[in-house]
């Protein structure tokens, strides 16, 4: 059978675990695609930078454009930022290949044109790694419970900031001291303002509550209070009320003024010890669903890091392979009701 050619955008943590795992694993992921799936290049921003796999030489390529519009049938987007990613999205799709992104940002911003996109061309836009890296979510709330009512997601969905409050709680260290180990550890970034200011957070808070609701959330939409301003004091005050600190997603159908509605929002909140999502520890994530038949189900594993985050990314590609050998495609995001997301505040 021809195989597959796959082109990755981005070799960081992310893209150089995704070119490992492409490579060690091609002789089964031909197998469990039906078709061989062929490493066609590598886009980066510099050939001679560190990376963490080796790529052939003549695989890199600095000129992403020239590569996701030369043919390829994949392209896996691992740059992050708004742009040049929708730009390199919508030129893979507008030139007939299917795309997985990792993406958070840019799908909580404009995933309605990326999907608008991928059904003019009747390609699939698959994204299970955007959310909780590792943890199947994406999937289950658009396939699995789709023929449910979803009530409620709660979840733990930055790995950075449950690192933070964890250590806040078992060590009783500051904000600062905390957040400094998890930039030790590499958890945090450099800059780790998205992560504990609750941008990454609603990002993710806005894909979960469009898919769970069946309607548009843009990260616009989700009420945000970060974790910078809890001190070593609120941490031991919940404590002393059998209780932990945690930085939540909270996505809930509401009833409003016109009818059922939905808000998204995401803060710091006290749980109390019996909760599932308080054993939460860590860098790890979590998602907990409430839905109307299913009742209470918890996702919970890896949120973040390069091989975990791969493992969702190659999902996706095995999943997309196989629709193409069907002569097929994925669900597609297209089934949206209109149901009114409430404005910020009014939560
Ligand atoms: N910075 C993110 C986190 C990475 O800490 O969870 C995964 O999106």
């Amino acid at each position: 059978k021809d195989a597959l050619r796959v082109a990755v955008l981005g070799c960081g943590s992310v893209g150089s675990q995704v070119v490992r795992l492409l490579t060690e694993q091609a002789d089964d992921l031909a197998m469990r695609a039906g078709v061989p799936l062929e490493l066609a290049g590598v886009a980066v921003r510099r050939l001679d930078a560190p990376r963490d796999v080796e790529v052939p030489a003549h695989l890199l390529t600095t000129d992403a454009t020239a590569l996701v519009t030369s043919g390829v049938d994949l392209v896996v987007e691992v740059i992050g930022g708004i742009e040049p990613a929708r730009s390199l999205i919508l030129a893979a799709l507008e030139s007939g290949a299917s795309v997985v992104t990792a993406n958070k940002a840019l799908l909580a911003e404009d995933g309605a044109t990326l999907f608008e996109a991928a059904e003019k061309a009747g390609r699939d836009l698959y994204y299970e790694a955007a959310v909780a890296g590792a943890i199947p979510i994406i999937r289950p709330l658009r396939e699995s419970l789709v023929g449910d009512t979803v009530t409620r997601v709660l979840g733990i969905v930055n790995g950075t900031t449950n690192y933070i409050l964890d250590k806040m709680d078992s060590s009783g260290a500051g904000f600062a001291d905390a957040l400094g180990e998890a930039q030790e550890l590499g958890y945090a970034e450099a800059d780790p303002t998205a992560d504990v200011e609750g941008f990454d957070a609603a990002a993710k808070a806005a894909i979960l509550a469009s898919l769970a609701f069946h309607t548009r959330v843009t990260a616009a939409d989700v009420h945000r209070e970060g974790i910078s301003d809890v001190t070593a004091a609120d941490v031991r005050s919940a404590a002393d009320m059998g209780a932990v600190v945690k930085l939540l997603a909270i996505c809930e159908l509401r009833d409003g003024p016109d009818g059922q509605a939905v808000s998204a929002r995401v803060h710091p909140a006290m749980i109390p010890r019996s909760h599932p999502l308080a054993s939460v520890r860590e860098a790890y994530n979590a998602v907990f669903v409430e839905s109307r038949a299913a009742g209470r189900l918890m996702f919970y594993g890896p949120g973040a890091g390069g091989a975990p985050t791969a493992s969702a990314v190659l999902g996706d590609l095995v999943t997309i392979a196989r629709h193409h050998r069907a002569g097929t495609r994925g669900a597609g995001e297209s089934a949206y009701t209109a149901r009114p997301v409430l404005p910020m505040g009014e939560t």
